[in-house]
């Protein structure tokens, strides 16, 4: 059994203190105490950490010796934030106060990590005992947002897979998950109104094997889409773990599975868009929306239902709930260019070029959703035509747009492809699995910074947040995802939550050996994580050509 102390915690936390050899064993008699507005904490206790130790976990009173307390208290929450919390690991039992409901269930993530790996697994093994180290911990994030975006066009993965990663998320105390639902290569979300964006724009015959200048095909149809209830049982699930699902419908560009379910959608002025179909290799497809009163009103249509898929949370315990993702990168302006039709709205517009047509367009679903009590997030390409007040920015292309969009009082959550884009190899090795994009190792992630230097202070509280993003182009299976997503999103997620120093000061050695610990959590739970030794046989992809030109992102 692999013991855990307090110094083995990964996001490094606040504050720890050890509070002598001793520990406290969690026995069949212990008893959760669950005070006020705990409800979610006390659930996700029982069910999770009940699977993993055989505990049954039955309710307390006050009065009670041996047990777990769970509660909120307006002094955490003066000191620590809603999202920090107390952990007193005592002779007599465990005390754990959050600043609010969520902080306090960072908390039990700190609590179960103290258990050991076992902790992580879905049933007891024979034998285990349940002890805790005496500690005290005080602790709350670096940022608010702290962000994980999953592109489920590209390869779908089922709902089981999106939870099961929702709990990962958990796991690591990400609280934001951005949900890439539609792009060329496929749309994921049931939307009632117009049935073709599932029935055809889910799926498509054959998928591009490798980089786009791969030779090779998986000649076999792959796809797949959320139902509206799969919708809202993945929303309800990340909401009993206190993360924010921010679903993205990309918008004007990488469209070209709507395109082909509804060819009136595109530029049929220039192509015989009822050609199209959903496409199956990689790269920025030409075939985007025409800027057209029809297609706003489509896509209305599509916010309408997801609006109602993705509630904004009136309790507030959700902060990022009423985002709405809009990408807006990428857009190919060729077909504008091209076409009658769009040149006439430019000129009806009053609009200098195609580059302002797109804002044009962006800018129309800012005000949509604003007047419907949503705010707008978009990749940083949207910044190009003005915002308004509400928007924010996710910083993908260097740091510049965060930047630019922080000056302009934005709020931005910093992503830049060229150090948290989690598809990007983790290795210059020849054994890596389709090397596309820059090479970032584990420590490269351990030292990105999100906010900017050049930024003053008053602008660096417009950096929301950071998020890593995870492409799927290259990523066949659940396996791949979790190959490029691990280790480097525990990296990620300290980055996220902890205060640490200057990246040069940073203790990658002290981070290291905490991974050898979390190493043992992330087998138990079954993640298919690159080994700091390289890719086990069955994780390479030989012969299988990826991009290894460093300093290249994959879609160029
Ligand atoms: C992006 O990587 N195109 C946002």
């Amino acid at each position: 059994m692999v013991r855990t102390d307090v110094t083995d915690l990964i996001p490094r936390p606040g504050r720890t203190t050890e509070e002598g050899a001793g520990f406290f064993e969690l026995r069949p008699r212990v008893r959760l105490v669950a005070g006020e507005g705990t409800a979610r904490t006390e659930r996700w206790l029982r069910g999770t950490l009940g699977a993993a130790t055989g505990l049954s976990l039955p309710p307390g009173g006050a009065g009670d010796e041996d047990v777990i307390r769970l509660d909120i208290d307006p002094e955490v929450t003066a000191d620590l934030g809603e999202e920090g919390y107390r952990l007193a690991v005592t002779p007599s039992g465990v005390h754990l106060s959050g600043g609010g409901p969520a902080g306090l269930f960072w908390g039990a993530q700190t609590l179960r990590q103290l258990l050991g790996p076992d902790a992580f697994r879905r049933a007891p093994l024979p034998g285990r005992r349940w002890r805790l180290p005496l500690t005290r911990v005080q602790d709350s994030p670096r940022f608010r947002w702290r962000g994980l975006m999953l592109d489920v066009s590209r390869h779908f993965m089922p709902k089981d897979g999106v939870l099961r990663y929702l709990d990962l998320l958990a796991a690591h105390k990400l609280n934001v998950f951005h949900f890439h639902l539609t792009d060329d290569q496929g749309w994921r979300v049931q939307i009632k109104r117009y049935p073709k964006l599932t029935e055809v724009g889910s799926w498509r015959a054959r998928t591009k094997f490798g980089h786009r200048a791969s030779p090779l095909w998986e000649e076999k149809p792959h796809g797949g889409f959320y139902t509206q209830d799969d919708i809202r049982e993945i929303v309800a699930y990340a909401a009993e773990r206190h993360i924010s699902v921010v679903p993205e419908i990309d918008i004007p560009g990488h469209s070209q599975a709507a395109i082909a379910a509804y060819p009136e959608l595109g530029n049929t002025d220039v192509i015989d868009t009822t050609s199209l179909s959903v496409w199956d290799t990689w790269g920025v497809s030409k075939n985007v929306l025409a800027p057209t009163d029809n297609v706003l009103r489509f896509y209305e249509g599509v916010f309408e239902e997801l609006l109602e898929l993705f509630p904004a949370d009136p309790t507030g315990s959700l902060p990022f709930s009423a985002f709405v993702h809009v990408g807006g990168d990428e857009c190919a302006k060729d077909q504008w260019r091209q076409s009658p039709a769009a040149q006439a709205r430019v000129k009806e517009l009053g609009l200098a070029d195609e580059d302002e047509l797109q804002s044009w367009f962006i800018r129309h679903f800012d005000n949509w959703l604003s007047a419907r009590g949503r705010r707008l997030i978009g990749w940083d390409e949207i910044l190009e035509g003005g915002l308004a007040k509400g928007a924010a920015v996710s910083s993908w292309r260097g740091y510049q747009g965060g930047i630019t969009a922080a000056r302009a009082g934005h709020d931005v959550v910093m992503c830049p492809e060229q150090q948290v884009y989690l598809d990007h190899r983790q290795d210059a090795g020849e054994d890596e699995p389709v090397p596309i994009g820059y090479v970032r190792t584990l420590e490269d992630v351990y030292r990105f910074e999100p906010v900017p230097p050049q930024l003053d202070e008053a602008e660096a509280r417009h950096v929301i947040g950071t998020q890593a993003n995870l492409w799927t182009e290259v990523m066949e299976s659940h396996a791949r995802v979790d190959y490029q997503a691990f280790p480097r999103l525990a990296a990620f997620a300290e980055v996220a939550w902890s205060a640490l120093p200057a990246p040069a000061e940073r203790d990658f050695a002290d981070f290291e050996r905490r991974m050898a610990v979390h190493y043992r959590r992330l087998d138990a739970l079954g993640v298919a994580y690159r080994p700091p030794a390289g890719p086990l046989p069955w994780q390479r992809r030989p012969g299988v050509l990826g991009r290894p030109i460093d300093g290249e992102p994959p879609n160029v």
